[in-house]
C-alpha cells in the first residue's frame, strides 16, 4: 500500500526516465498511462519499457472516438486557429489527457499525478490548469521540469540505472502527435531564418514531388461535423485518418510559423495538419453559404477567442462552456457537401451546396431569371450615404488636406 502516482507516460526518453526518478526521489509507485490519441504506439514494447524502468504496471486508454467527438469536431465547429496557422493539435489533446489521468488516478487510489512536460512550454500549463480543476486534491509532480537536466545528463542517468533507452531518441526534434496533427520542435528549426529540412515532415509529401494530377473528394457535412467522404460514412477517427493519408501525400497541411507562447516566449514551430488544414478549409467554405453576414462577422472574433482558450489551457472553463453553447447554435444549419481540391501543397474549394443555403440565385444572377429590385437600390443608398454625404459636406470638404489625406507622407 505505497504512494502511488499516475504518469502520462509517451515511451519516450523523458517520461521513461522519470520513472525511476519518481521511485527513487519521492518513493512513488508509479502506473504508467498511454493514452492512445492516434499517435500509432506499440503498446508491448512500451510496457516492456515502462516495467523495466520500474513502473508497477502500464495502463493504455484507447481515447481515439473521445477525442475526435469531444475535442476535435467542437475545435473544427468552432474554426479554432491559432494565430492564423496552428489547427492547435497537441493543445487539444492536453485536457484529455488531464482528464483520464484524473480519472485513472482515481481507480487506482493514486494521490498524485505526472506529466513529462519541460518548464518552458504550454503543455505544462495545460496540463496543470486542467488537473488543478478536474482533481484540485492531487499533487501534480513534473519531473523534468523539477530536474532540468540536459539530454545528456537523462541518458546519462538512464545508463547507469539500466533503464531502456527508446531508439527514437536519435530524432533531432521535439515532436508531439495525435489524430489532428503533428507538431515539431527544437534543434535546427530554433533558428528561424532555416527552412525545415526534409527530415522534419513525415506525414506530407513535399508538394514538389506531390502528383500531378489533383484529388478531387465531396465532403458532407452535418450541423459542422463531418460525416462522409465521397458518400462514404466513416466514424470521425476514420475519416480523419483518410484525409491525413490523402491530404498529406498531395502535400497538404504544412504549418512554419513563429508563434506566442502562453509563458512569454516566441517560439519557431512547425506543423503537419492533412486532415485538419483540408476540414478547416471545407467547414468555413459550408459556412459561407449557411451563415449570415452577421455570424460570420461575430464568429470569426469568437473563433479567435475560442483558439486562445484552447491554447492557453482553459478548456474545463464556463468561459469555454459560454463560447461552445455560441458556436453549437451557429451551427444549425451548416450541413451540405464540399468538393475539396488536393494539390501540390494546397486545397482548395471546387464547389459547395448546402439544403439551407442562403446563396440565392434569383438574387445574384445578372440572367434573366433576375429577382433582385435594382430600383429599390436607389432609395436604400440614398439613406445608407446620408451620414457619409453629411459629413463630407460639413468636415470632410472643408479641410486644407482634402479627401486623399488619410495618412499623409509628411
Ligand atoms: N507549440 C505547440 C503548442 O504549444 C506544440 C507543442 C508540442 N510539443 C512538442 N514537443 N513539439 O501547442
Amino acid at each position: 500500500m505505497g504512494n502511488k502516482i499516475v504518469l502520462a507516460y509517451s515511451g519516450g526518453l523523458d517520461t521513461t526516465v522519470a520513472i525511476r526518478w519518481l521511485k527513487e526521489s519521492y518513493g512513488y509507485d508509479v502506473i504508467a498511462l498511454t493514452i492512445d490519441v492516434g499517435n500509432e504506439k506499440d503498446f508491448t514494447v512500451l510496457e516492456e519499457r515502462a516495467r523495466t524502468a520500474g513502473a508497477e504496471k502500464l495502463v493504455v486508454r484507447d481515447a481515439k472516438q473521445l477525442f475526435i467527438e469531444h475535442f476535435v469536431w467542437p475545435a473544427l465547429q468552432a474554426d479554432a486557429v491559432y494565430e492564423d496557422g496552428y489547427p492547435l493539435a497537441t493543445a487539444l489533446a492536453r485536457p484529455l489527457m488531464a482528464y483520464l489521468m484524473c480519472e485513472v488516478a482515481r481507480e487506482e487510489s493514486a494521490t498524485a499525478v505526472a506529466h513529462g512536460c519541460t518548464g518552458k512550454g504550454n503543455d505544462q500549463v495545460r496540463f496543470d490548469v486542467s488537473i488543478s480543476a478536474l482533481a484540485p486534491h492531487l499533487k501534480i509532480v513534473a519531473p523534468v521540469r523539477e530536474w532540468k537536466w540536459s539530454r545528456d545528463d537523462e541518458i546519462e542517468f538512464a545508463r547507469a540505472n539500466d533503464i531502456p533507452i527508446p531508439v527514437t531518441q536519435a530524432n533531432p526534434y521535439s515532436t508531439d502527435e495525435n489524430l489532428w496533427g503533428r507538431s515539431i520542435e527544437a534543434g535546427v528549426l530554433e533558428d528561424p531564418w532555416v527552412e525545415p529540412p526534409d527530415d522534419v515532415w513525415t506525414w506530407t509529401s513535399d508538394p514538389r514531388g506531390a502528383p500531378d494530377e489533383p484529388a478531387y473528394r465531396t465532403i458532407t457535412f452535418e450541423r459542422g461535423r463531418p460525416l462522409a467522404i465521397d458518400d462514404e460514412r466513416l466514424d470521425g477517427v476514420t475519416l480523419v485518418r483518410r484525409l491525413n493519408e490523402l491530404a498529406g501525400a498531395h502535400g497538404v497541411g504544412r504549418v512554419d510559423q513563429v508563434e506566442n507562447r502562453l509563458v512569454g516566449i516566441k517560439s519557431r514551430e512547425v506543423y503537419e495538419a492533412p486532415a485538419a488544414v483540408t476540414l478547416l478549409a471545407a467547414h468555413r467554405a459550408l459556412e459561407q453559404l449557411t451563415l449570415t453576414r452577421e455570424q460570420v462577422r461575430f464568429k470569426q472574433r469568437v473563433s479567435q477567442e475560442y483558439a486562445d482558450l484552447i491554447y492557453n489551457g482553459r478548456w474545463f472553463t464556463t468561459h469555454h462552456r459560454d463560447l461552445a453553447a455560441y458556436v453549437q447554435s451557429t451551427q444549425r444549419h451548416v450541413s451540405g457537401d464540399v468538393r475539396v481540391r488536393l494539390h501540390r501543397g494546397t486545397v482548395t474549394i471546387a464547389g459547395k451546396r448546402a439544403p439551407d443555403s442562403l446563396y440565392s440565385l434569383e438574387q445574384a444572377t445578372y440572367g434573366r431569371e433576375d429577382q433582385f429590385d435594382q430600383d429599390a437600390a436607389l432609395g436604400f443608398i440614398k439613406i445608407w450615404g446620408l451620414p457619409v454625404r453629411l459629413q463630407a459636406e460639413r468636415q470632410l470638404l472643408r479641410e486644407a488636406e482634402g479627401p486623399l489625406a488619410i495618412a499623409s507622407p509628411e
